[in-house]
């Protein structure tokens, strides 16, 4: 199981780089943009410092036409290196250049999937992750569990092993049932994790059993 963070905010992803067991960073240029006024590459090499060498990093295209796709590809690679994953809408141009940055060894996230078909067509031309929008999908009335489970189930019997990296959180409940339903992987934004540590329940146990240890035993040192 994988947990990402969705976005490149520098203060959030040094916090929570030590908070989580971090296994990425994912980006769009919707999240990019969020940050404001920036030198993309510069921004983008300050995250790398901040998670590290061993997370993956995934950055995503804006071009819309396969050879524009391939030449941001090649420019990102060159520019960020390391562990960097291309994300790649699943269109048809998105299809072909998936195909092709496979076949130069680039390693591609295969993003936008709001369909089944698009899903199993990355999985199959090579994506290395599948980036399922699970609230995306609920916004349309489109059941992104039973989506999640028909390609975790498709990637058992595929000699393909693309990882299935579910993105589009608002909530952690969306979260939990997106890795039930069989997704390898999930990104959210900080405020999901932190809201899944925040329950009042869990300070009221905490703060419980420390009055309960005061109040019954003398430990040395504590
Ligand atoms: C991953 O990086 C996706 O692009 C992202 O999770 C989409 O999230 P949104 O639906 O909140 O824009």
């Amino acid at each position: 199981m994988e947990f990402m963070l969705d976005t490149v905010n520098l203060a959030e992803i040094k916090k929570w780089a030590q908070i989580l067991p971090l296994a990425g960073v994912t980006s769009n240029p919707t999240i990019i943009k969020r940050e404001g006024e920036l030198d993309f590459f510069e921004h983008l090499k300050k995250v790398r410092e901040l998670i590290g060498p061993q997370p993956s990093l995934h950055v995503q295209v804006v071009a819309k036409d396969t050879a524009g796709m391939v030449a941001e590809a090649k420019k990102l690679q060159a520019e960020l290196g390391g562990n960097l994953y291309i994300k790649i809408p699943v269109t048809q141009e998105g299809l072909v250049a998936i195909k092709q940055l496979k076949q130069a060894d680039f390693k591609v996230t295969a993003t936008a999937i709001y369909t089944t078909m698009q899903g199993l067509l990355a999985l199959e031309a090579g994506a290395d992750y599948l980036a399922p929008y699970y609230n995306r999908m609920e916004n349309l009335d489109t059941d992104p569990v039973a989506l999640i489970a028909q390609l975790a189930s498709a990637r058992e019997k595929s000699t393909q092993k693309g990882k299935i990296l579910a993105a589009s959180f608002k909530n952690a409940s969306q979260v939990t049932k997106a890795l039930g339903a069989g997704a390898q992987a999930v990104t959210a934004g900080s405020d999901i994790y932190a809201a899944s540590l925040a329950d009042p329940a869990i300070a009221k146990a905490v703060s419980d059993f420390a009055i309960d240890w005061k109040t019954s035993q003398k430990r040395a040192g504590i």
